[in-house]
């Protein structure tokens, strides 16, 4: 037996048990004539004890150690002299009587404690080193346990895990497919799944009316701290429901969740926004509820008073910003370079200050009074010593800017604290999204989103402004400002479906080309179905306190795609190439 027990379990009512432990060294100090190992596993830390006069053999093998050396040791638990009351094995130690090296280890790149000297590169280059580190073993903790209880919930409301292919047909819409070429197959491709969704509605045809996976997805993507190019959802689907019955279920799974991964109890139900009040009052399909700092339309409150740029605007809004009224002419200036940055998109910043003496000042002082100021102000809601930021220009896009500095100000207000969770689901979106580039209507969530039942008038019409306005049948799962889930009611019904595909601007031969095999399946009697996908690394994240995914996958890709630890992607050879009927055209690189 290479070990009795784990590095985190020995206790004083352990004391005098004769013990064999296995692990790595964490650090290894001498103190007088005393010489201690800090030997640390998966569990926990236990300190090994033994001095000068202590048995030759552990002498002469503590001499020869180093950091990170995989150990076995034998002994007796003590109690300990000067105790720690920061482990929870701080009550004992083992005194050596055997020491045996199983692996000697050359010195790490960086340090494996909870603070490391490492930088991200290194960190990521040496994955299986940082993993060995706390923070990252934690949050893997973290996303088993949540795997765990997802199953436990899903199992317990008759949901059969079904697994889905990897290797499936392109049928790009959304983000990009990566692919990979068929050698059985010349010239042709497989797509990887950037969701199992025509799987699930294929097993919802097939009778199986309650599934799930927690399946891994891939889109090629731009990334970012939330995305990933392989990320994993707990996928699921139900049939026979409206979408009442979905929410129902799955904020039951989200609450399950909370209940017994982070020990909070969600009783109330979850706050729900329609799409057009996410958009007017936080300028986003995703608000962060954890502060208010709303958005008010004050287009009617400015117009007609002589200043052009006002007047001329479609629309003005603003955010009174909680006790900033003392922003300098140089912050307030150098707010305004931020909001035009293109990542915010406001053309410019127009401030009122309400003063803590009661004066009112602006940067457009010369066209309104201080009663219309105060007017405003009061439409905002704003307060003494409130800084109100306005902006005006194209509705959506002003009102995106002004949610992105909501949510600015709130991060440099503080009011953005991750221990605390503000679930909320959004819902009515509008099912189609009109791209000015290429003239054409995208599927806001996915081509098999239903429609809603009072829009239909509008879908079946050929007028661009009145299928612009049909609402979804569709609803996304927020949680302190980030998309955790989406999901929506489906086309069960193949003209629907099919004037979808019109609309998209499919031909008859391109939609049978795609989809040609789930439109078939529908005229088999496919039940009304619906269902979502939580984005699990995201929801992860979320519950460990963290804005970036990365640390909740054991092996992430960096922001270039790549995997920097074993250098993927990467050339192959020209026999591999060949015999996949490959040629390249990229630039010819340098071999590595
Ligand atoms: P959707 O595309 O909204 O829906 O994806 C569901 C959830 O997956 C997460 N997510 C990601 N997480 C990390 N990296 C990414 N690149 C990434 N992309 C998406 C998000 C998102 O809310 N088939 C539908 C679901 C359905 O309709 O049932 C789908 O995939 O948290």
């Amino acid at each position: 037996m290479y070990r009795t027990h784990t590095c985190g379990e020995l206790r004083l009512s352990d004391a005098g048990k004769q013990v064999t432990l296995a692990g790595w060294v964490q650090r290894i100090r001498k103190m007088g004539s005393l010489n201690f190992v800090d030997l640390r596993d998966r569990y926990g830390i236990t300190q090994l004890v033994t001095d000068d006069n202590g048995p030759r053999e552990v002498t002469d093998i503590l001499n020869q150690l180093g950091r990170e050396y995989v150990l076995q040791a034998k002994g007796i638990v003590a109690e300990r002299q000067s105790k720690n009351s920061k482990i929870p094995t701080g009550d004992i130690e083992i005194k050596l009587s055997k020491l045996t090296i199983l692996n000697p280890a050359v010195t790490p790149p960086f340090t494996i404690e909870d603070q490391t000297d490492g930088g991200e590169d290194l960190r990521a280059k040496y994955r299986y080193l940082d993993l060995r580190r706390n923070p990252l073993k934690n949050a893997l903790m973290l996303r088993h346990t949540m795997a765990l209880e997802a199953r436990k919930y899903l199992d317990g409301n008759n949901f059969m895990e079904i697994e889905t292919p990897c290797l499936i047909k392109s049928t790009p819409e959304g983000a990009r497919d990566f692919v990979v070429p068929s050698r059985m197959n010349p010239g042709q491709f497989y797509a990887l799944p950037q969701s199992p969704q025509q799987f699930k509605q294929l097993l919802m045809v097939a009778g199986y009316d309650r599934y799930f996976q927690i399946v891994r997805c891939f889109r090629d993507e731009d990334l970012r701290a939330d995305r990933q190019p392989e990320f994993t959802q707990i996928d699921c689907e139900m049939s026979f429901v409206e979408r009442e019955d979905v929410l129902q279920m799955f904020e039951g799974l989200v609450k399950h969740l909370f209940k017994t991964v982070l020990h909070k109890d969600f009783t109330a139900p979850f706050l729900r926004m329609p799409y057009d009040e996410a958009l007017a009052h936080y300028g986003s399909d995703k608000p962060d509820m954890r502060f208010e700092m709303l958005i008010h339309e004050i287009t009617k409150n400015v117009q007609g008073k002589g200043f052009s740029v006002f007047d001329s605007a479609k629309y003005v809004g603003a955010i009174a910003v909680p006790g900033c009224a003392d922003y300098s002419r140089k912050q307030i200036d150098e707010l305004t370079e931020w909001v035009k940055r293109p990542q915010v998109g406001a053309k410019g910043l127009i401030y009122i200050k309400l003063n803590t003496d009661g004066s009112i000042k602006s940067s457009v002082d010369k066209f309104y009074s201080p009663e219309e100021l105060k007017n405003i102000a009061e439409v905002v809601e704003a307060k003494e010593n409130d800084l109100i930021l306005v902006m005006c220009g194209d509705k959506h896009k002003t009102q995106v800017a002004l949610g992105t500095t909501r949510l600015e100000m709130g991060n440099r207000l503080g009011l953005r604290d991750n221990s605390i969770y503000k679930p909320l689901w959004v819902y009515d979106f509008p099912l189609l999204e009109w791209d000015d580039e290429t003239q054409r209507f995208y599927a806001m969530h996915h081509p098999f989103t239903a429609p809603k039942p009072e829009d239909m008038d509008k879908y079946y019409s050929d007028d661009k402004y009145g299928l612009a306005e049909v609402k979804a049948n569709s609803y996304d799962f927020v949680l302190n400002g980030t998309e955790v889930g989406g999901g929506s009611i489906r086309i069960h019904d193949s003209k629907v479906q099919h004037r979808m595909f019109e609309i998209l601007g499919f031909t008859k031969e391109q939609a049978e080309y795609r989809f040609g095999f789930l439109m078939n399946a529908f005229k088999f009697g496919a039940p009304p179905h619906g269902g979502l996908a939580f984005g699990f690394d995201r929801f992860c994240a979320l519950f460990g306190g963290q804005d970036t995914i990365r640390d909740y996958i054991a092996f992430p890709k960096n922001n270039m795609g790549r995997d920097v630890m074993a250098d993927a992607p990467s050339y192959i050879d020209d026999v591999q190439m060949k015999e996949l009927y490959i040629t390249s055209t990229a630039p010819k690189q340098e071999e590595k």
